[in-house]
């Protein structure tokens, strides 16, 4: 093992699928992913756990396999964490610092953060994270970092994100029933922003879409901080799920028209006729217009729910980078011109890139959360203890270094 470097993993438990990256950090900051694993997951409900084992076992299998591939024996990780009880919450705090020449240090910042905090968030909530958005110094906003300015009084107006404590306690037992301790349950859109907008597109506006299998989820960002945070408890699923009982058929098979046959596009003239199976044996059609009003309507509640979401927290016309949409959902054919015409806005698919090597193989939208975690547990540095093990030969591990990209730069 090369000892300048350490390592960092991302885990994204999901209720459809488990996916974990595992990105090295070079002593001048470069990340590399060196391992990577997907697997299917048990034993979520809309985002959250319903069982402990279920994702704990889908959690070890998955990371045996990575760690067998990858040669990485993985004790810690930054999780994901989903589901409709993840808000975010404007709140404010003011304290009083001492004389008007007094420069503001780090305490002052952690003591009007708790103030900012403290009795604002219900007692049921653990608070996922503190976004600092403007700092006021004796009346005068609009300070960004306020460290070492002169005041007597500071005031912060923050974001604050929060879920239900009974879900992260239960997501944090089911990945340490895995052997893995959650150093910190990020929401999974929010991680999946780390992975694929651009500073430029977090300072004018833009809003993150994670379209899962039984949720979808949104974060807006704007002057280069997070600003909302809200979840939709209906996801891609729902539309296989719609199909197999309109059309009365098998989910798996309504999986399968689902991802070969449905566009996002549906005004465009197709074959009237969906034809499944083979010709002269089990061959099945469908009527399309039929399948499409099934897959049209529920696609339009789900974006129909985010865009009330937009609205309420004023930012359905204020999106001026637009919409990035990430997640298993996001690779529905053309899903982007659906979106574009519901949401009003400029819409691309997101995918992690700039990681090089192993990564081409990741750069897809549904690891954009896996990818995110790890990217922001190398920022915070909260280094993983691993351990190389023999690494089975090839697949899914970097054996060079030639990929390396300053990353740091870029997030
Ligand atoms: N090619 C495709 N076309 C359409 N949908 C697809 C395609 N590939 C995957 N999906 C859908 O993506 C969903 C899985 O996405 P993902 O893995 O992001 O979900 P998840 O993270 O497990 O769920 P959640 O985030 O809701 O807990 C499934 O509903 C699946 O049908
Ligand atoms: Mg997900």
């Amino acid at each position: 093992m090369d000892n300048d470097k350490r390592f960092v993993t991302g885990l994204d438990v999901g209720t459809e699928n488990v996916r974990a990256v595992i990105v090295s950090v070079d002593k001048d900051n470069h990340l590399a992913v060196v391992g990577y694993n997907e697997g299917k997951s048990a034993g979520m409900r809309k985002g959250v756990p319903a069982n402990l084992a279920g994702p704990a076992g889908a959690i070890d299998k998955m990371l045996g396999e990575a760690e067998r591939m990858g040669g990485y024996d993985v004790r810690n990780a930054y999780v994901s964490i989903n589901g409709s009880s993840i808000l975010s919450t404007r709140t404010e705090g003011m304290i009083a610092v001492g004389t008007v020449e007094h420069e503001i240090n780090v305490e002052d910042l952690d003591r009007v953060e708790d103030v900012a905090v403290s009795g604002r968030i219900p007692a049921n909530r653990d608070v996922l994270d503190v976004v600092p958005l403007e700092y006021a110094l004796d009346g005068q906003g609009g300070i960004k970092d306020p460290l070492g300015m002169s005041g007597a009084r500071l005031e912060l107006r923050a974001c604050v994100v929060s879920a239900l404590t009974p879900n992260c306690d239960n997501l944090k037992k089911a990945t340490a029933a895995a052997d893995v301790h959650a150093d910190r349950l990020v929401p999974s859109v929010v991680a999946a922003a780390k992975a694929v907008l651009t500073d430029r597109q977090r300072e004018n506006g833009v809003a993150v879409i994670d379209m899962g299998a039984t949720t979808t989820s949104v974060a807006v960002y704007e002057e280069g901080d997070l600003q909302y945070v809200g979840v939709v408890p209906a996801g891609s699923n729902n539309i296989t799920n719609d199909l197999a009982i309109v059309l009365a058929i098998d989910p798996t098979l309504a999986e399968e028209i689902k991802q070969r046959f449905i566009t996002g596009d549906f005004d465009h003239e197709k074959s009237p006729v969906i034809k499944i199976g083979r010709e002269g044996k089990d061959e099945r059609a469908f009527d399309r217009k039929e399948v499409e009003l099934v897959v049209k309507a529920r696609l339009e509640e789900i974006f129909g729910e985010i865009r009330k979401k937009l609205k309420a927290a004023k930012y359905d016309q204020r999106l001026p980078e637009g919409i990035v949409l990430v997640g298993g959902g996001a690779k529905m054919r053309d899903i982007d011109l659906f979106a574009k015409k519901s949401l009003e806005a400029a819409v691309k698919i997101g995918v992690p890139t700039g990681l090089g090597g192993v990564a081409d193989a990741i750069e897809k939208p549904e690891f954009a959360t896996a990818v995110g975690l790890a990217i922001l547990a190398a920022i915070e540095g909260q280094y993983t203890p691993v351990k190389t093990k023999k690494a089975k030969k090839g697949q899914k591990t970097a054996k060079n270094g030639n990929f390396l990209t300053k990353l740091f730069s870029k997030f």
